[in-house]
């Protein structure tokens, strides 16, 4: 059989950030596994000789866990640095050069979506694009409208089947066993509907801040961050139909119908949160109107989950940091005495920083009494996932498996839902650091009981 696997990687963004705390860990990991055997050529504007970037390189490998004399000797064996501006030609002249007999290049993108364009056009006006594929950071776009117009640019050069949205969420591992989990068991899916299930809350907390990262956040905020692309596709696997198959477009096609049936998000149902002391990281105006916090209540207008709502809350500076979703099922009706009801039947996914499955049920304490107490049932428990999204996703875009990436229509089906929210729509709301944000998200989920906030060890208040 032909071999279709990818011969070059090609990191424009190389000396960035992502680069820095993610990608060179994750290719490390790969190397020692086995997995990555192609050169590297990292393309940026800062200017580094080969040496100072090889030391770079050691420094992130060494913050993440250490360096592996073996795989590290390896990575920068065939590394290659270059220098240079995204919009000129001697750029793509150097890269082509550099590429030497590489035939199917894979080009990976983690700079800024405006410069998307001008790179793939750069691409294919020397002569590089054809037999490659283009491998892009989210967000991909910053509106419909935006994402629409990068999508007519890359396929100018790229088609589809070459062209990899990257939504790291989308490889982890625990995001992907929600899916597995709720087919690969027959007692979920009798009850997981609009009868038996009353609402669902998905929190993704983090406990710091923006990371000097202030001139990229304040072109993205929460909602195009990660409510956009993360936090819908995990509602998207929570809430879809079960696939009817296993090839690379069947789930997408799932995602896609399942997105289509989301209602376009409705402004009176947006809070909107900026922690104390936003405006006084490096790059963010005294004046930023952008949002550190969203909490959001969205609706599924299809057969399977009218009137139950997903409520989205997610922010930086919060009291812990932790990916959870609390899926409430509607209460029994029962004789007996049951204290707090909304916090009793219901499932809790942990997909970060660890990961588990639980159950919340209430059980008899001993005694002649029928008065009863929570229990947590954990179905599965385990540290974190052993293989991190960026490997599990450079691989499969390196064999050419797209089936975890987004499809472009699932894009704008997503761009559709948070159109309507998007810049100042609803009023930013400032809220201290340390806690889970302003009142007003409280007040928003209050006709279904009270957010549930994850602790870091695990439990629950
Ligand atoms: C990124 C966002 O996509 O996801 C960051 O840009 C966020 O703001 C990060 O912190 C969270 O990802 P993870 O995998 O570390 O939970």
């Amino acid at each position: 059989m032909e071999n279709t696997n990818s011969d070059a990687f090609v990191f424009f963004g190389a000396t960035g950030d992502l680069a820095y705390k993610k990608i060179f860990p994750a290719l490390q990991s790969m190397i020692r596994h086995n997995q990555f055997d192609i050169p590297i050529i990292g393309l940026s504007r800062a200017g580094w000789s080969l040496d100072y970037f090889k030391d770079w390189i050691r420094k992130s490998l060494e913050e993440d866990g250490g360096v592996d004399p073996d795989a590290f000797s390896k990575l920068t064996a065939n590394l290659q640095c270059i220098n240079g501006d995204y919009q000129s030609d001697a750029t793509y002249e150097e890269l082509c050069r550099a590429l030497g007999a590489a035939k199917r290049p894979l080009y990976y993108l983690a700079i800024p979506p405006s410069m998307f364009g001008p790179v793939a056009q750069g691409l294919a006006r020397l002569g590089c694009a054809a037999g490659a594929r283009l491998v892009v950071e989210k967000p991909f776009g910053r509106d419909l409208a935006s994402a629409q117009e990068l999508d007519r640019v890359l396929h100018q050069s790229f088609p589809e089947s070459s062209i990899f949205r990257i939504d790291h969420y989308l490889g982890k591992e625990a995001v992907q066993n929600l899916l597995y989990f709720r087919f690969a068991n027959s007692f979920l899916e009798p009850i997981w509907n609009r009868n038996y299930i009353s609402s669902v809350q998905i929190t993704m907390a983090e406990a710091f801040g923006v990371g000097g990262r202030g001139r990229f956040y304040e072109d993205v905020g929460a909602i195009r961050d990660v409510v956009q692309n993360h936090l819908l596709q995990v509602v998207s696997l929570l809430a879809m139909d079960a696939p009817v198959g296993r090839g690379i477009d069947i789930q997408r096609d799932e995602n896609l119908r399942l997105l289509r049936s989301v209602r376009p998000l409705d402004p009176s149902e947006v809070v909107r949160g900026q922690f104390l002391g936003y405006r006084d990281e490096k790059d963010v105006p005294k004046d930023s109107q952008v949002e550190t916090f969203a909490a959001l209540r969205l609706h599924i207008d299809n057969a399977r989950w009218a009137g139950v709502p997903f409520y989205i809350r997610t922010g930086k500076c919060l009291p812990v940091t932790t990916t959870e979703v609390f899926v409430k099922l509607k209460p029994p009706h029962t004789v007996f005495d049951v204290m707090e009801p909304h916090q009793s039947n219901y499932f809790r996914f942990r997909l970060s920083p660890d990961v588990f499955i639980s159950l919340g049920a209430r059980v008899k304490l001993p005694g002649a009494k029928m008065v009863g107490e929570e229990e947590e049932l954990f179905v599965q428990r385990k540290a974190a996932d052993e293989m991190t999204p960026y490997e599990r996703l450079f691989g499969d875009a390196i064999r050419g498996d797209a089936a975890l990436f987004t499809r472009y229509d699932c894009v704008e089906e997503a761009w559709r839902v948070i159109d309507p929210v998007l810049g100042h729509a609803t009023p930013v709301i400032e809220y201290e650091q340390d806690t889970w944000g302003p009142a007003e998200a409280d007040r928003l989920i209050e006709s279904h009981g009270r957010w549930h906030n994850p602790k870091q060890d695990g439990g629950t208040t």
